[in-house]
C-alpha cells in the first residue's frame, strides 16, 4: 500500500518524506486554507519535498473553469495531480485532463457507480472518503470493498483506490485488507501508525538488560 500524506503543512511534509516512507500528498481548499499561503507557493514548495504524486485540488466548479486552473496549477513541477470534484464537470475535466496526460484525482467520492464513473473518465486516483461515510453512520469500508470488486472485475481500468478522510489506525488496515492502492492520512494519524504501547515497553526491557551486560556494540 502507499503512504500519502493529507496535509498542506510543509513542515510536517518535510518530516514525513525524511523517512523515505512517503510516497505522495494530498491537499484540498480547506487544508491550503490552514497553511494560510498562496497555492502556487505552497504547492511548490510540497512538490519539492516529495518525489511521488502532489494533489493540488481546482476550485472552479465548471469545466472551463478547472481547466483553466489546472492550466496554472499543471506547469508548478512535474509531480503535480490535479484534483477535481466527482461531478459532471469534474468528469470531463478528468477526461480532458488525463488524455493530455495529466495525472488526475477525483475527490469527493462517496457511491460505487462515482467511482466507475471516474475510471471510465481516465481517473489517476479515484478518492472515496471513508470518515465522512462513516460520519453519516454508514461504514465506508463498504464502499472501499465495492470500489475493489468492480475495478477487478475489468482489466482496462487503472484507477487507483486512494482511501481518503482516514481517521484512525483502523481506518488504514482496513483499506489495506480490502486492497486499497493508497491511503492519504493525516500526519498525527500517519505517525500512529507505528507506535504501540507494547514495541515502547518491550524496548525499555530490552535496554535494561542490555545496560546490565555492560556490553557495546561499537
Ligand atoms: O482526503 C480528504 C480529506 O482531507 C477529508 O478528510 O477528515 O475532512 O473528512 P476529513
Amino acid at each position: 500500500m502507499k503512504f500519502f500524506v493529507d496535509t498542506a503543512d510543509i513542515d510536517d511534509i518535510r518530516d514525513l518524506a525524511s523517512t523515505g516512507l512517503l510516497d505522495g500528498v494530498t491537499t484540498n481548499p480547506s487544508l491550503i486554507m490552514k497553511a494560510g499561503r498562496p497555492i502556487k507557493e505552497v504547492i511548490a514548495d510540497i512538490c519539492a519535498a516529495v518525489d511521488g504524486p502532489v494533489s493540488a485540488e481546482v476550485a472552479a466548479t465548471d469545466f472551463d473553469g478547472m481547466m483553466a486552473e489546472a492550466a496554472v496549477l499543471t506547469p508548478i513541477a512535474d509531480n503535480v495531480t490535479i484534483k477535481v470534484p466527482l461531478t459532471w464537470d469534474g468528469l470531463k475535466a478528468c477526461r480532458a485532463l488525463s488524455q493530455k496526460g495529466i495525472g488526475v484525482n477525483v475527490t469527493l467520492c462517496f457511491s460505487a457507480t462515482q467511482a466507475l464513473l471516474a475510471a471510465k473518465a481516465g481517473a489517476t486516483f479515484i478518492s472515496p472518503f471513508i470518515g465522512r461515510i462513516d460520519d453519516m453512520g454508514y461504514d465506508g469500508m463498504d464502499l472501499i470493498g465495492d470500489i475493489r470488486a468492480i475495478y477487478d472485475n475489468y482489466d482496462s481500468i487503472s484507477t487507483e483506490i486512494l482511501a481518503a478522510s482516514v481517521r484512525s489506525n483502523n481506518h488504514v488496515r482496513d483499506a489495506a485488507k480490502l486492497g486499497a492502492d493508497v491511503a492519504t492520512v493525516p500526519p498525527d494519524v500517519l505517525r500512529k501508525l507505528a507506535n504501540h504501547p507494547l514495541t515502547d515497553k518491550g524496548l525499555a526491557a530490552f535496554l535494561a538488560d542490555w545496560e546490565k551486560s555492560g556490553q557495546s556494540i561499537m
